[in-house]
């Protein structure tokens, strides 16, 4: 695959995108600092995380930063050095990081997740009573993969309002409407965030469903 998020972000966000199983799981990419986090992982943590790394190296170089340096602070999320902000996401697949200078956006969310049904078990858990009276109101072969797509835009954006507030938001934070035909998605907030974001403040994302992934992305301008 070429390219998933390639149509989702405007051309002032660099974008790198590949398979995370073709990076080394022996963190022989990393700085010292970036491989700490990860010693003891897992082979298929190692190889998502390298994988993350390495692509917003490449992503920053492309905006002329050379030797990007990424660790994450207590809460997993990646600390972004001053004048850049980015987001990382990776599925077993597929792996994408984003990054753009603070003077062009004030935030970037990306998500990608399989392209299976959420589980109903989980709606009450991800759906807010908005969201689950919208899907109630699709076709009901689509409602899988819409509840799906409307978890991946709630990650995507969680990440973005993040790395403006430092907030930990559970699912009921925002309800979020999906347009497929129009591969876009809008997410109001039910809870402030941060004195940054109030009730009702609307972030706005696109989407794209492509090979057996759903990916989710918003810039915050
Ligand atoms: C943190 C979270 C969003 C990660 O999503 P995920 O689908 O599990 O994993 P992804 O591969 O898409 O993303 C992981 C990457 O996101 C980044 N990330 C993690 N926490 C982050 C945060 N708080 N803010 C921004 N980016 C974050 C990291 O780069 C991480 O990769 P790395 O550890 O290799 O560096 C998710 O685990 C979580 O905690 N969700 C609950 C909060 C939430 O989504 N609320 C919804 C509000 S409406």
């Amino acid at each position: 695959m070429s390219g998933l998020f390639v149509e989702l972000l405007p051309d002032y966000v660099a974008l790198r995108e590949a398979d995370p199983r073709e990076y080394p799981s022996d963190l022989s990419p990393l700085t010292p600092e970036e491989a700490a986090l990860v010693e003891r992982a897992v082979d298929k943590r190692r190889r998502e995380y390298t994988a993350g790394r390495v692509l917003a190296r490449e992503a920053a170089a492309c905006l002329g930063v050379d030797g990007l340096v990424l660790v994450n602070d207590e809460r997993r999320a990646p600390m972004w050095p001053e004048g850049l902000v980015g987001s990382i996401t990776h599925t077993r697949t597929w792996c994408a990081a984003a990054v753009a200078r603070r003077a062009d956006v004030r935030s970037v969310g990306l998500d990608v997740e399989q392209d299976a049904p959420l589980r109903p078990k989980l709606w009450d858990t991800v759906c807010t009573r908005r969201d689950l009276a919208w899907l109630q109101a699709q076709p009901e072969a689509a409602r899988g993969w819409l509840a799906k797509a409307l978890f991946s835009a709630k990650e995507a954006a969680y990440k973005a309002q993040y790395l403006l507030t430092a907030q930990l938001l559970g699912f009921h934070a925002m309800s979020v409407r999906i347009d497929a035909e129009a591969g876009s998605w809008r997410a109001t907030f039910e809870r402030p965030s941060g004195g940054e974001f109030a009730v009702g403040d609307v972030l706005e994302g696109r989407m794209r469903r492509a090979n057996g992934l759903i990916a989710t992305a918003l810039v915050i301008r």
